[in-house]
């Protein structure tokens, strides 16, 4: 049986893309970014998923202002890198797992989740920075990708609400599924941040270390705010962290934050970043390592039997 096993949440700031794409990694400015992955990354290559399952939105990549689906999921064998005006990124063609995403889209629809089924996309850097920021910079991807475009481009978004519960939906899908997958969330966007207007470059450091917690611990908080709330609190584009709820309404009701992050500016963007394990996954890491410690303890107790033996 598939299983999601955790969440991570990470900002998805186009700027971070650039400065990997032009060797800026290492000017402090970007230093402060990147070093604050670094765990993430070593948590990612222990964690080995076989698929993630990307929440991002498209930012006039794959849909243009003529048709913009509220959820859209991508069922393709591949997704290559859009083109955002400069060529499209230099990173792999991201392979898609067009078996889940059909027995998502699925389950989903029947349980009156109306998505959009996509069988061709291109992918912006809503979807390829998260990806960078957590498996860095490999030749192939180590994991198959399924993404869900959201729209929180154009009036209305979806509420925080119905992102929460389509997450359970998502999950429930996950589990039906039956092959074993070890399967991994993302919620990217935000975090506060306004990139037009009388407020351009508005930040709310408070706002966002409360949205933070409050999606460790008490996220059910989180989908009673209003669309006007993280408008006003977090700047226009903040509106993009109700994708975080669709990962965090697929995991446990409780989860264990084993990771955080928060850095500000990256461009003009609060970066957060988050990974929540589900306490399923803990359970049976804690499992395997007791495994570990009586098979340890066995061939312990065999050597001494073997050794007295040896004396006798
Ligand atoms: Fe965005």
């Amino acid at each position: 049986m598939a299983s999601i096993i955790a969440g991570v949440g990470s900002s998805h700031v186009p700027a971070i893309g650039a400065a990997l794409d032009n060797g800026r990694t290492e000017e402090p400015y970007w230093k402060r970014v990147f070093s604050g992955f670094d765990k993430s990354k070593q948590w990612m290559a222990q964690t080995k998923p076989d698929v993630a399952i990307v929440v991002y939105n498209d930012h006039a990549s794959a849909f243009s202002v003529e048709m913009i689906p509220t959820f859209a999921l991508g069922c393709a064998a591949e997704f290559p890198p859009a083109d955002e005006g400069w060529g499209p990124r230099p990173v792999p063609v991201l392979k898609g797992h067009p078996e889940l995403a059909a027995h998502i889209t699925q389950s989903v629809i029947l349980d009156e989740f109306d998505l959009t089924i996509v069988n061709k996309m291109e992918v912006d850097h809503g979807l390829t920075v998260p990806m960078n920021l957590l498996f860095g910079t490999p030749k192939e991807w180590p994991c198959r990708v399924i993404p869900l475009a959201v729209n929180v481009v154009m009036y209305p978004p979806p509420t925080g609400h119905r992102c929460y519960m389509l997450g359970k939906a998502i999950r429930k899908a996950v589990e039906s599924y039956p092959e074993d997958l070890k399967v991994v969330i993302f919620g990217t966007g935000g975090l506060s941040h306004q990139i037009s207007g009388p407020r351009a470059g508005l930040i709310n450091s408070k706002w966002d270390k409360s949205f933070l917690d409050n999606l460790t611990k008490d996220p059910k908080k989180l989908t009673r705010i209003p669309h006007i709330d993280y408008m006003r609190e977090a700047g226009a584009e903040g509106i993009e962290m109700v994708m975080w709820l669709i990962m965090r309404g697929a995991l446990d009701d409780k989860v264990d934050e084993v990771y955080r992050f928060y850095t500000v500016p990256a461009s003009n963007t609060a970066v957060g970043h988050i990974i929540l394990e589900n306490r399923r996954k803990a359970a049976a890491k804690s499992k395997r390592a007791a495994a570990g410690r009586s098979k340890q303890a066995a061939a312990r107790k065999a050597a001494h039997r073997i050794a007295s033996k040896g004396r006798r």
